[in-house]
Order: C-alpha cells, then sequence, then structure tokens
C-alpha cells in the first residue's frame, strides 16, 4: 500500500511505503534533512510538524513536531518541513597552471556533509565552472562513524548509489559541452569506499585497516557513469584521505619552510611540514563547526548568521545571502563566542556566569544567550563548541611536541575548508582554535581538495608528486597519545 505525504511549504506530495521511516521516504524524494545523530533520535534536528494525520513510533510534541528518524508512515499525512539540508559555498584559491592534455575534465571533492565539484579545461588550466551539492549520504548520519555504522546495517549499496546518482547529478549541471574525459576524485578514506561500494567497517574500529589507500583507476563504465576514465586520489590511512593529500599538495604552492595545515571539518585533519618531512594526524573534532551539534546550529547556506559583532554599542548580525536569520553556522558561533567571553558573560570554563556586569547580560535566560528572539547558544552549546576546539587545538600541539618542533618554528599555517575561508582568524585565535601565535600567520585557502585535484588533473608531475606525498606522510596517532590527552583536557579551558 503507497502512502502519500504532503509536504508544506513547497506543496509537494511524495510517496511512501506503508512502515516506512519518514526520513527515509524524504530522502528517497531528494529533501534532505538534517540527521546529525544518524537517526539515533537524540540530536532533534530531523524534526518536522505534523499538521495532518498520525505515524506511529514517534510522540508528537507540544507544538506538533516529530522525529522524522524515528516516525513510521501508515496513513496519508501532510507535514511541514523546518529545515532542509542546502548545499554549502565551494570557495577555493585559483592557483593558474597550463595542462598537458586535452579535453575536459571534472575535479571532485566529496565531503562527508558538502560535495564540491569543477568542470576544468585540461588544455588551459581554466576553471569552467564549479558546483557544490550536498552528500545525500548525511540522512545516514553527519560523520564518517554513522556512515559506516549505516554499512554495518547492510546500508552499504544504498549509501554507494546516493553518491554515484549525484555524482551523475553533479556532471550534468556542470553543463559539460562535449564528453568528460577525466574524473578526478579526492575524500576522506571512508567516502572513497563508499563511492566504490567498499566496505569501510575495518576503518571504524581499532586497528583501523582501511581496504585500500592507494590510487584507484577505472573506467567511467565500470562505475556507471558518464565519463571516459576515473581516478581515485591516493590516502594515507583510515583518517588521512586523499582529501589532506591533495589539500598539501596545493599548500606547497604558498611557499613556507616548516607550514602547518589545518581542515576545520568534521574530522580536523592536520599536517606539519617540517624539514622536508610532513606529519600528519586526523582528530575527532565532530560536526559542531558545522553546526550540527549546536540548538540552532545549522550548515553554512542562506539564513545562517555568519558573523557577530558589536556596532555602536550594538550587538549585531549578519546572515548569509542577507536571509531571515534561522540559525547559526561555524563562523557566527565563533565570533559569538568570542563576544562572550570578552563581556565575561561567559568564564573561562565556559560556564555562563550570571554576576557578569555585561550590559548585555539581560540576554541571557535561563542558560541560553539570545541573540534574536528564538536563536539562543545553550550553555550544552558552549560545551560542545569547547570539546572541537579542543581537539583541533590540542591535535595541532601534540603533532608539533611529537615532532620537537617549537610553535615559533613554524612560519604559515594553512586554514582549509568552507569554514576556514569565512571564519575571522582572529577570533578563532581569541577563543583558542588557533595558537594565538599564529595569528598573523594564517592563509585561508578555502576548498584545497579542490584547488589539489585540479593540479593532479593538470599535470603528471602534481599527480606524481601527491603518491609520493601519500606513501611518505608519517601518520601520527592520537587514539593512545598521552600528550593528547593532557592537551585536549588543558585546551578545554579558555584563556
Ligand atoms: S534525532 Fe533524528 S536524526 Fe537525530
Amino acid at each position: 500500500m503507497e502512502i502519500k505525504i504532503t509536504i508544506l511549504p513547497s506543496g509537494g506530495q511524495i510517496t511512501a511505503f506503508c512502515g516506512e521511516r519518514l526520513l527515509d521516504a524524504l530522502a528517497r524524494a531528494k529533501y534532505l534533512i538534517p540527521a546529525s545523530c544518524g537517526g539515533k533520535g537524540t540530536c532533534g534536528k530531523c524534526k518536522v510538524k505534523l499538521l495532518r494525520g498520525k505515524v506511529d513510533n514517534a510522540e508528537v510534541d507540544k507544538d506538533g513536531y516529530i522525529l522524522s528518524c524515528k516516525a513510521l508512515v501508515k496513513e496519508d499525512i501532510t507535514i511541514y518541513l523546518l529545515n532542509q539540508l542546502g548545499s554549502g559555498l565551494t570557495q577555493f584559491e585559483e592557483i593558474q597552471m597550463d595542462g598537458e592534455k586535452i579535453g575536459i575534465g571534472v575535479a571532485l571533492d566529496i565531503g562527508t556533509t558538502t560535495i564540491g565539484a569543477c568542470l576544468i579545461d585540461l588544455k588551459n588550466g581554466k576553471t569552467l565552472k564549479k558546483i557544490s551539492s550536498l552528500n545525500p549520504q548525511a540522512v545516514y548520519g553527519a560523520d564518517v562513524l554513522s556512515r559506516i555504522k549505516a554499512c554495518s546495517e547492510g546500508k552499504l549499496s544504498l549509501l554507494q548509489k546516493l553518491i554515484i546518482d549525484e555524482t551523475k547529478r553533479i556532471i550534468l549541471q556542470l553543463e559539460p559541452n562535449e564528453k568528460i574525459s577525466e574524473l578526478y576524485v579526492g575524500a576522506n578514506t571512508t567516502m572513497l569506499h563508499l563511492f566504490l561500494g567498499v566496505d569501510p567497517t575495518a576503518i571504524g574500529v581499532y586497528p583501523f585497516t582501511p581496504a585500500f589507500t592507494c590510487e584507484r583507476n577505472f573506467t567511467g563504465k565500470e562505475l556507471g557513469l558518464p565519463v571516459e576514465r576515473v581516478k581515485l586520489l591516493p590516502s594515507a590511512s583510515a583518517y588521512v584521505g586523499s582529501d589532506v593529500t591533495v589539500g598539501v599538495l596545493s599548500c606547497l604552492n604558498y611557499g613556507g619552510n616548516n607550514t602547518l595545515f589545518v581542515d576545520m571539518g568534521t574530522n580536523g585533519e592536520i599536517a606539519l611540514s617540517y624539514n622536508g618531512q610532513i606529519y600528519a594526524t586526523s582528530t575527532a573534532a565532530g560536526p559542531t563547526l558545522e553546526g550540527a551539534c549546536i540548538e540552532c546550529g545549522m550548515g553554512g547556506v542562506s539564513g545562517a548568521i555568519d558573523k557577530v559583532f558589536v556596532k555602536e554599542g550594538n550587538l549585531e548580525f549578519t546572515t548569509i545571502d542577507n536571509a531571515l536569520p534561522i540559525g547559526i553556522c561555524g563562523s557566527g558561533l565563533i565570533d559569538l563566542i568570542t563576544f562572550l567571553k570578552k563581556e565575561q558573560i561567559i568564564d573561562e570554563t565556559g560556564a555562563f556566569d550570571d554576576l557578569s556586569s555585561s550590559r548585555f547580560l539581560s540576554q541571557l535566560k535561563e542558560d541560553k544567550f539570545y541573540i534574536t528572539d528564538d536563536i539562543y547558544l545553550s550553555q550544552k552549546d558552549i560545551r560542545q563548541f569547547q570539546l572541537a576546539k579542543s581537539a583541533i587545538s590540542a591535535g595541532m600541539e601534540t603533532l608539533l611536541l611529537e615532532n620537537d618542533v617549537k610553535i615559533e618554528e613554524i612560519d604559515k599555517v594553512f586554514v582549509a575548508g568552507g569554514l576556514g575561508y569565512f571564519m575571522n582568524v582572529q577570533n578563532a585565535c581569541e577563543v583558542g582554535l588557533l595558537p594565538k601565535y599564529l595569528k598573523d600567520k594564517a592563509i585561508a585557502v578555502g576548498n584545497s581538495c579542490l584547488s589539489g585535484i585540479k593540479l593532479c588533473l593538470l599535470q603528471q608531475n602534481q599527480l606524481y608528486k601527491v603518491n609520493e606525498i601519500a606513501k611518505s606522510i608519517k601518520i601520527i596517532e592520537l587514539s593512545f597519545s598521552k600528550v593528547f590527552q593532557d592537551k585536549y583536557v588543558e585546551n578545554m579551558m579558555f584563556e
């Protein structure tokens, strides 16, 4: 029996199987709802308003909301969608370089949350078109561990189909005027496994062994893609994927003797280049900086509060696209916490201080600091932020300490990723996400994965270099590092 689901405010209608999970029915019809906890029922991000009809297995709260990850549909219903995932931004610094081939190629960066792609003229190196979209696997959890868990529950082929279908859609949207000769893919190691339909389960458990890390080559036909050849760029380990190896490759073009590379995504990936040797690690920062574990958090899409500042004595903010504010994204979160710290509305432990003399204290109500009538930062959100910032800064310090490198020896730090591109670096240093010493040495490089893939597409020697990087990187494992554990506890506080 088919069930009809009417969706407001779009007025669209989709069908579900009797007893199907509402979140799955919506995902099949390309309504992508955030599902940060992967359907455990703990994050509350997947809630929708039930306007008509009944569902099984999910309680309706006092405002009429249900968790779509729990609700099973058994009769026709009408729902109101609050919050759909929107596609992120794909900004990166273009490195000008001629190509050695003819035809057109596609660079594809498969992030856990966002996918970025560019169409490239392989002869003159020009980027003809760039687009970004959301990884449709996001309905199975915000981080790689949730996706791995979904695979262990029999969803591997479904996850592969989702990403292959999305790649086909992206290729169509890039509107190539001839057949694409080469598609190069960079991603974290788990996403690469899912792209090929290879079981990533061993990545999720000690000793974290991926089924492959080396470069892989296929015909488009073998993967069901409308391109001649597909190349998956090489990773270095289970948690240092080809997104890092190509990112490091692209940053070599900025020079610098001793440099740090940090990508503040769901996995905080950090690489240290020192005296010609590259060391790398990955730290579980979680999706907080992408807004996922924050009560009013959201990704960097239309309507997200992306900057918070004091102007003429008033607390002000901007939103992406100047749209009405509907939540707060990573860069806004960093600014807001910097403000709360400066105003001493939070103390060095991160706790709200009801006795602060700040004139903004009236915006603090029941352990929530309100920035609009309904967008706030809670005490729990601040704790989540502390966990994320501590994971990244402790990862960075451990990498330096384990290799006997002093922070003063670092001459550049490349901050990769969408958040890195838009955040206020001074504020990131102020809240301890980056060491203060590096505040004048930080260079935001945006999507370094895409720029590195592009280099590999254009020149054979770049492809050779990335393979060398992947083979020679020394991986520093943080799980059992005493230094990391100590630094993690230490960095939890605000200075
Ligand atoms: S509560 Fe439904 S996905 Fe987290």
